[in-house]
């Protein structure tokens, strides 16, 4: 490979190496001749740069090398599915006198009669009594957090879940705020013991608790133990309903669940769950959030939330694309992709497990993928799998991945908390058990390589695919990326 310039140097690397290139600090201008307002922000920009966790905002190209995807969210390929674009089109046919734009906001005079329509189909096909559509789910959870906890409720949440909602819970009337750690029902179990023991509004079930879990956790795919999280509560409520339960759905629509409906359809707990938000930019393949709820809860958002309040409701094309999508799910069109995903997941599983080298590398600490472990006791499988090395080799791993062409991302502080630094692969339906085979394979070949370094059978200190990059990397004088 000839790591020149990006340009010229092997895909999908070649194109990575743009990103790495953004991560160049500017030209240090002379202090005089810089503004001060720009100064202070190219400062910060500096510091993330050195951090090596600067978000490039560049065209993605690594997908026109035919590198295999083993990072989208399209995970069920529905994004990109004739079917799915068929079906849309037949929805714009079948009302040929849509307006683009809704007119206004929700709160005012833009809900209309096919968004109002949707939004019942929508709610109904997730058993839930109403729901509201939103921009994203990150607006979903912002609005639900903004707009339904009560001065003196309390917020009890998962150690690890998403931005979005902490975004949400920091902007809450709630005052009390506490965090259990990440899916232990017997962690769950001692906060929300400690919450009733000393807060007696909430003992008397004057205010309640809402709690805040993720069905399918994003950066770690696991599954939250709803039922059991569920069971818990009612030891302390006793019936009174001063516990409920807020679940973001973002990774399960789609995969999990009857029709793809959801881990909460999937364990029938759709009575005992207030508020669900799922998001549509995942497995659904296009853009936008949906809050289930009572129509309580949805008038609460429409008067409290003010990022639904004083903004414009979603237009038709955006309806519309959603629509299609619940078209095909309903239809049962998805249920092979979500069977194909269940067999491939088990088939990396296999494929990790059953390799020679896999012991020694988890002995040595140089593959650590959770998830492996018990796969075949679960009664489902998810689609996002963190594959972990040394934190000093996160970067070294990444990029024999990418050398061998297959496109997965490596996750830094702070998407992930400091110290938990892992490469985060997605496997989808359009896959192969031959890629995903290799997929294996490369990392193997990679945990083996670093096997020879370390017993210093090499005469090197980082493996080759790090090597390259480096080499590129110190002719433009760049540094970060686990770079020695
Ligand atoms: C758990 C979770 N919730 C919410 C979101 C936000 O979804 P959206 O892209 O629809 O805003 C994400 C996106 O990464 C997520 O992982």
């Amino acid at each position: 490979m000839d790591t020149a310039h990006p340009e010229t140097a092997a895909p999908p690397i070649g194109p990575f190496m743009f990103r790495i290139l953004d991560t160049k600090s500017q030209e240090p201008q002379p202090p005089q001749s810089q503004s001060t307002f720009y100064r202070n922000l190219d400062e910060v920009l500096d510091l993330r740069r050195s951090l090596s966790n600067f978000y490039s905002v560049l065209e993605n190209t690594w997908a026109d090398h035919g590198t295999t995807d083993f990072y989208t969210g399209d995970i069920l390929g529905l994004g990109k599915s004739q079917a799915r674009r068929a079906e849309f089109l037949d929805e714009l046919a079948r009302c040929p006198d849509f307006t683009i734009g809704p007119t206004g906001s929700r709160a005012i005079d833009g809900t209309y009669s096919y968004l109002k329509k949707a939004e019942l189909e929508i709610a109904s096909f997730h058993g839930a009594e109403n729901g509201l559509l939103t921009s994203s789910a990150f607006e979903a959870n912002v609005a639900v957090w903004t707009a339904v906890p009560r001065p003196g409720d309390v917020i009890l949440y998962d150690a690890l879940v998403h931005a979005s909602t902490h975004e949400g819970i920091k902007q809450s009337l709630a005052i009390d705020k506490f965090e259990f750690p990440h899916s232990s029902v017997d962690g769950f179990r001692r906060v929300l013991g400690d919450i009733f023991e000393s807060n007696r509004l909430v003992r008397e079930a004057k205010r309640t608790v809402l709690v805040a879990v993720e069905s399918i956790y994003s950066m770690d795919g696991d599954v939250c133990p709803l039922q059991e999280l569920v069971e818990v509560s009612h030891e302390f409520s006793r019936g009174q309903g001063n516990v409920q339960f807020v679940v973001d759905e973002a990774h399960s629509l789609g995969v999990i669940g009857p029709k793809g409906a959801g881990l909460i359809c999937e364990l029938g707990l759709q009575k005992e769950i207030a508020i669900v938000v799922h998001s549509y930019g995942k497995a659904m393949g296009a853009v936008g959030g949906f809050v289930l709820a009572s129509t309580t809860v949805r008038h609460m958002i429409a008067n409290f939330a003010r990022s639904i309040i004083y903004t414009t409701s979603p237009s038709f094309p955006f309806v519309a694309a959603i629509k299609s999508g619940y078209k095909l799910l309903a239809d049962g069109h998805t249920e092979e992709a979500q069977e194909r995903i269940q067999q491939l997941v088990g088939f990396f599983f296999e494929t990790l497990t059953s390799h020679p080298v896999w012991p020694t590398a988890q002995q040595m600490g140089l593959l650590l993928v959770p998830l492996a472990k018990d796969w075949e006791e679960r009664p489902f499988l998810t689609h996002i799998i963190p594959i972990f090395t040394r934190q000093k080799y996160n970067w070294w791993l990444f990029f024999h991945i990418l050398d061998s062409n297959f496109y997965t991302f490596p996750m830094e502080h702070p998407i992930v908390p400091l110290g938990q630094r892992r490469v985060r692969a997605v496997l989808h339906a359009y896959n192969t058990e031959d890629e995903v085979r290799r997929f294996v394979n490369a990392i193997f070949t990679w945990v083996e390589e670093m096997m020879f370094i370390e017993d210093g059978r090499t005469g090197f200190a980082v493996p080759h695919a790090a090597r390259r990059v480096y080499a590129w990397m110190a002719q433009e004088k760049l540094t970060g990326f686990g770079k020695p």
